[in-house]
């Protein structure tokens, strides 16, 4: 073996955001882009000498040859161990337990979660923590501090492994195993989860569809349901992983998982829906028929409300947290359980305190995110499990257990409006004229419902007493509704506006009405505060939710 230093150029724009880096795949595969990132995440972590990673993806195109970069880098950098998935496969969340299980110094993950793969799609690169969870912003900033600098990097001359084989390698003077991507990942569910009740289910006939949208997830739930838990094959489509997804976009949401949704409100619909992401961390469960679809935000609530029938969380909930954008269900759930809710800024990494620190066992977010302390990632599968787990256990199906939870507890109306592909100067300015006006709206009336609060969410952590500021525009009305308005972190083309809708209707309320009427005077009331259609020149959200 020999190390090789090749001397680079510091890369402008590497900036990690709250999911890692993200780039076209064709900026990734740039000679030395890849090679001069990873170099930084060694810089940045404190040197990879003696350390041991978790390596893998979600099997989009360039994974392979990526981590064989990654392997031929770290063996130069000194690390002892790399343990990677075969084939290079590994969900987010799968690696998150593989950290936390063989305690290892932290994980690298090749994804660029739910946007579109290929050769002319996106790919991404994320540093995890020995915790299992996201690298915080000091980590990320210290990646960034080194690509600002960066002038060699170190690579060993030998060819990867293949990885295509399980088994302990080696590779210059470090140890490599390959390992099943599932098996570990099982054997956390099923310590979990109460796999006996959701086998019995399936035996009395009880009937599921999960797409795993040509995506990472395939395989964990095919040898999970179709295999361990006794659904019938073909339960689980879409679910062989291709570099490119099947040339679709692997987002649970109702828009791209269609043909879940035409199977929901068909015919011979199954009993339950499920979609996980291309990385496997992300959820959107789905009963039968045309209102079948459960809100994140709604999930977030009922499992809060039910967890106590999976083993794991028989004992009861320490807390629950939430993004600031998700729905205000969930702490009206806490508030009858007595646990506390926190409000936490967008971004996954945000929970890790609180989970690490035993205030929060549940947490979501809106954007199809629901997870737990298992792992320090959002868990796509875990989500269903758990679903599976409370209807076996409950007796009701999906869309009785939600109606008797509105009628008991309330509904939050939500939505989120996306605009896509904004100039960044007009977001930018729509934005700024709004946190400018803030302080003037306490105490107006706007479309009917009085204006209690507005802010610009800032975060005190209650663990590290770290302040995270200018996370979003929060209008606080006084009958429970709510605008929400934040730029988007992870959007690869110009900026995304988002805007998060909600109107709480009382138990015994009106509940019969479409979504986007119900929320009609918030959506009136956001457009007056922010002139979105002035700013924007558009008259309509690209996606809405
Ligand atoms: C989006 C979601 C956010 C999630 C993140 C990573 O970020 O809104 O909840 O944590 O993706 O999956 P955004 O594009 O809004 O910054
Ligand atoms: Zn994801």
């Amino acid at each position: 073996m020999a190390i090789i230093t090749i001397e680079t150029t510091p890369i402008k724009g590497q900036k990690p955001g709250t999911s890692g880096l993200r780039k076209k795949t064709a900026v990734f595969r740039e000679p030395g882009y890849l090679e001069n990132f990873v170099q930084c995440i060694f810089d940045g972590v404190g040197g990879g000498a003696g350390k041991t990673y978790v390596v893998g993806g979600d099997g989009r195109f360039f994974n392979t040859e990526a981590i064989g970069t990654i392997m031929r880098i770290a063996a130069a950098n000194g690390a002892a161990q790399l343990i990677i998935g075969q084939d290079g496969v590994l969900s987010t969340p799968a690696v998150s337990n593989l950290i936390r299980k063989y305690r290892t110094d932290g994980g690298i993950i090749l994804s660029a979660s739910h946007n579109p793969g290929g050769e002319s799609g996106d790919f991404g690169i994320k540093f995890n923590m020995p915790n299992g969870g996201p690298a915080p912003e000091r980590v990320t900033d210290a990646i960034y501090a080194r690509t600002q600098e960066i002038a060699a990097y170190r690579i060993i001359d030998d060819a990867p492994i293949d990885i295509s084989v399980i088994g302990d390698f080696t590779l210059g003077n470090m140890q490599i195993s390959v390992i099943d991507p599932v098996t570990d990942y099982e054997a956390l569910m099923r310590e979990l989860f109460d796999f006996d009740a959701i086998k019995a289910l399936f035996a009395r006939g009880f009937t599921v569809c999960f797409d795993a949208m040509h995506a990472v997830t395939g395989p964990y739930a095919k040898r999970i349901l179709e295999g361990t838990l006794g659904a019938p094959t073909g339960s689980v489509i879409n679910g062989t992983p291709s570099p490119d997804f099947g040339g679709g976009h692997p987002d649970p949401h109702p828009v791209w998982a269609s043909q879940l949704v035409e199977i929901m409100t068909g015919a011979h619909a199954p009993d339950f829906g499920a979609a996980s992401d291309g990385d496997g961390d992300r959820n959107m469960i789905i009963g039968k028929g045309p209102d079948g679809f459960v809100s994140p935000s709604d999930s977030l609530a009922l499992l809060t409300a039910y967890a106590h029938l999976a083993p794991a969380y028989s004992g009861g909930l320490a807390g629950v947290a939430r993004s600031m954008p998700t729905s205000q269900a969930v702490d009206i759930v806490a508030k009858r359980l007595g646990i506390p809710c926190y409000e936490t800024p967008t971004g996954w990494k945000f929970f890790g305190n609180l989970l690490d620190d035993g205030k929060a066992t549940l947490c979501g977010e809106e954007s199809a995110g629901t997870g737990s302390d298992h792992v320090r990632e959002k868990d796509g599968l875990w989500a269903v499990l758990l679903w599976l787990n409370i209807l076996a256990r409950d007796g009701r199906d999906i869309c009785q257990l939600r109606s008797d939870h509105w009628h008991d507890f309330g509904r939050n109306y939500y939505s989120r409006h996306d605009y896509e592909n904004v100039p960044t100067e007009a977001a930018d300015a729509l934005m700024a004229k709004v946190r400018s006006r803030l302080s003037n709206l306490p105490g107006t009336v706007m479309c009917g419902m009085k204006i209690e609060s507005a802010d610009d969410f800032a975060y005190l952590d209650p663990v590290d007493g770290s302040l995270t500021e200018r996370q979003g525009v929060r209008v606080q009305f006084g009958d429970g509704s709510r605008v929400v308005m934040r730029l988007s972190g992870t959007g690869t083309q110009g900026a995304t506006l988002r805007v998060y809708l909600e109107r709480f209707v009382e138990p015994g309320g009106e509940l019969n009405e479409d979504t986007q009427i119900a929320l009609a005077a918030v959506i009136e009331a956001a457009e007056m505060i922010a002139e979105i259609v002035k700013h924007t020149g558009r008259t309509k959200a690209d996606i809405i939710t």
